[in-house]
């Protein structure tokens, strides 16, 4: 089979930012832009030659035809083996369980997460490192600094392959081996967790509803919940993966996942309900007209670990991203293990899930996850609660308000303001950083600054130093505010307002977040001119 050189010139635009190469369907189309950013991947690699590669997407637009020439580009390479999720289709939790697994050197995942996808939605490829996690910044930026000087590429001329067929095919020096997407993960949350207790309480008059939102994880759930763990048919509802995931917004959250909500929130609501993201990392988790709030659900999580046959002997510690409120933090305090903050996005959690510094870690964005692989996990998530629910044979109302009366009340709630002009977005951010040195000490409002600084990490594992990672204003009786911009939106910028209180008094637990939080909504407009610059009287997104 004839290995082709192309000549190509670079794209300006090919930084990866929280989660890969994230850019709008026609920009991925353009004639080299996907081949250049995947042989600037192969350049920067060393040592994989003649070994494994996993690759899977999460069934968007533009998913298959990606993988194709992947595949031909990896051929091309020198890669020994490709492992193929059937159809094209591996969740990223279960693309990191194969890479580690099957020893692979890395994983090519094809996904824009919860963004829109459709031939004018979001399309995105990211690289993880054979632990099964996101690539570290050395990587992805060795990554960036090839495609700024790439002249050619390598791909075989070939016939596409059939990859909704299982089983073993050749493509030059290369074996594609297209295996059950499912499979393999399945066999990993059967591990983990207590299948036979959950199968009774599923048996019984308890009753659940997962939505899929047209995304990757209908396979995987109808597997696990529905076949494995016999909960009835049509639990798992827009279980079927489509190219634009149906027209919605394969986000699991209040504004997003609105049919799951109405449901929850409705007068026959079932006892359990979640859902999960475009590529299967993230969760929702929702009891009978109840939301649980995802910094909560970490830090129930990390409480009732030891309930759960995987856990069952405790945690090394445990991590949340630096705007995740501080609730898992109260429960490292009362275990005495060690929690770590980092900045956003998995890839921080990889060093400390190596070193066994940390078993279970989340993020306030939807995600939590364990050692059990390297990326969030959504429906681990949402087995671990099916779990704590047979094991406390409570409601999900009665375990978290529980867990607020033990540990006091996190109020937390997260504002965004999406699609914001660029520039005024870096301006506010600006204006934030320009006031950090005045700010601790200050009154402002009924509080008095504690700290005021722009976020910086020191890998506690390699040193690295990861700053700029976001404004973080704390005061003198533990609130907070933090504010940054996303490093995942396509369009502008998104301003992100994260808002944190804490409340001992039981009596005040049932607040509404926004009410307990008002205080702070107002000062945070005041210290930053969100509406004078966004033009933005409200947010887009509030959780
Ligand atoms: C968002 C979330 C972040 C998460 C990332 C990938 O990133 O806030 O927690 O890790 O998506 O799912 P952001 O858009 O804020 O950079
Ligand atoms: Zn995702």
């Amino acid at each position: 089979m004839a290995i082709q050189t192309v000549s190509t010139t670079p794209f300006d635009d090919q930084k990866p930012g929280t989660s890969g190469l994230r850019k709008q369907v026609p920009t991925f189309q353009k004639a080299n832009y996907l081949e250049n950013f995947v042989q600037s991947t192969f350049n920067s690699l060393a040592d994989y030659q003649g070994k494994t590669l996993v690759l899977g997407g999460d069934g968007r637009y533009f998913n298959r035809p990606a993988i194709q020439t992947i595949l031909k580009m990896a051929a091309a390479n020198g890669v020994g083996k490709t492992l193929v999720g059937q159809g094209g289709i591996l969740s990223t939790p279960a693309a990191s369980c194969l890479i580690r697994k099957y020893d692979a050197f890395g994983g090519l995942i094809l996904s824009a997460s919860h963004n829109p996808g459709g031939p004018e939605g979001d399309f995105g490829v990211k690289y993880n490192v054979s632990n099964g996690g996101p690539a570290p910044e050395k990587v992805t930026s060795a990554i960036f600094e090839n495609t700024k000087s790439i002249s050619e590429y390598k791909i075989v001329e070939a016939d596409d392959v059939d990859l909704d067929t299982l089983g073993k095919t050749q493509l030059g020096e290369m074996t594609v081996e297209v295996v059950d997407a499912v499979a393999d993960y399945a066999d990993l949350m059967e591990k983990l967790f207590d299948f036979g207790k959950i199968r009774q309480l599923l048996k019984g008059d308890f009753s659940m509803c997962m939505d899929s939102l047209h995304a990757v994880t209908g396979p995987y759930a109808r597997a696990i919940f529905e076949q494995m763990l016999g909960a009835k048919a049509g639990t798992v509802t827009n279980g079927e993966p489509l190219e634009d995931f149906g027209g919605g917004h394969p986000d699991p959250n209040l504004v997003y996942a609105h049919d799951l909500v109405e449901t929850m929130f409705s007068s026959s609501a079932p006892d359990f309900g979640a859902a999960s993201d475009g590529d299967g990392d993230r969760n929702m988790i929702l009891g009978n007209n109840f939301f649980v709030n995802p910094s909560d659900s970490l830090a129930l999580i990390a409480a009732n670990a030891t309930l759960v046959p995987g856990y069952k002997n405790g945690l090394s510690g445990v991590a949340r991203s630096m705007p995740t409120s501080q609730a898992v933090d109260r429960v490292a305090e009362k275990l005495d293990i060690d929690c770590y903050e980092t900045p956003t996005g998995w890839k921080f959690f990889g060093n400390l899930l190596d070193a066994d510094k940390i078993t279970i870690c989340g993020e306030e964005s939807f995600g939590t996850g364990s050692n059990h692989v390297r990326e969030k996990d959504g429906l681990w998530a949402v087995l671990f609660w099916l779990n704590i629910l047979a094991e406390r044979q409570q409601s999900v109302e009665e375990i978290v308000t529980e867990h607020w009366k033990t540990y006091g009340r996190n109020f937390y709630s997260r504002h965004d303001y999406e699609g914001v002009d660029s520039a005024k977005a870096n301006e506010l951010m600006a204006g934030l950083r320009s006031q950090l040195s005045d700010l601790p000490g200050q009154p402002l409002g009924d509080y008095t600054v504690d700290y005021a600084d722009d976020f910086s990490y020191t890998d506690p594992i390699d040193g690295s130093v990861s700053d700029k990672q976001g404004i973080r204003i704390g005061f003198t009786d533990g609130s907070r505010m933090v504010f940054r911009l996303s490093g995942t939106g396509t369009q502008g910028a998104t301003l992100r307002l994260y808002l944190e209180s804490y409340e001992p008094d039981e009596a005040k637990h049932s607040l509404d977040p926004q009410e307990a939080l008002k205080p702070l909504i107002v000062l945070a407009d005041e210290v930053a001119k969100i509406q004078a610059l966004t033009g933005r009287d409200q947010p887009t997104v509030i959780t």
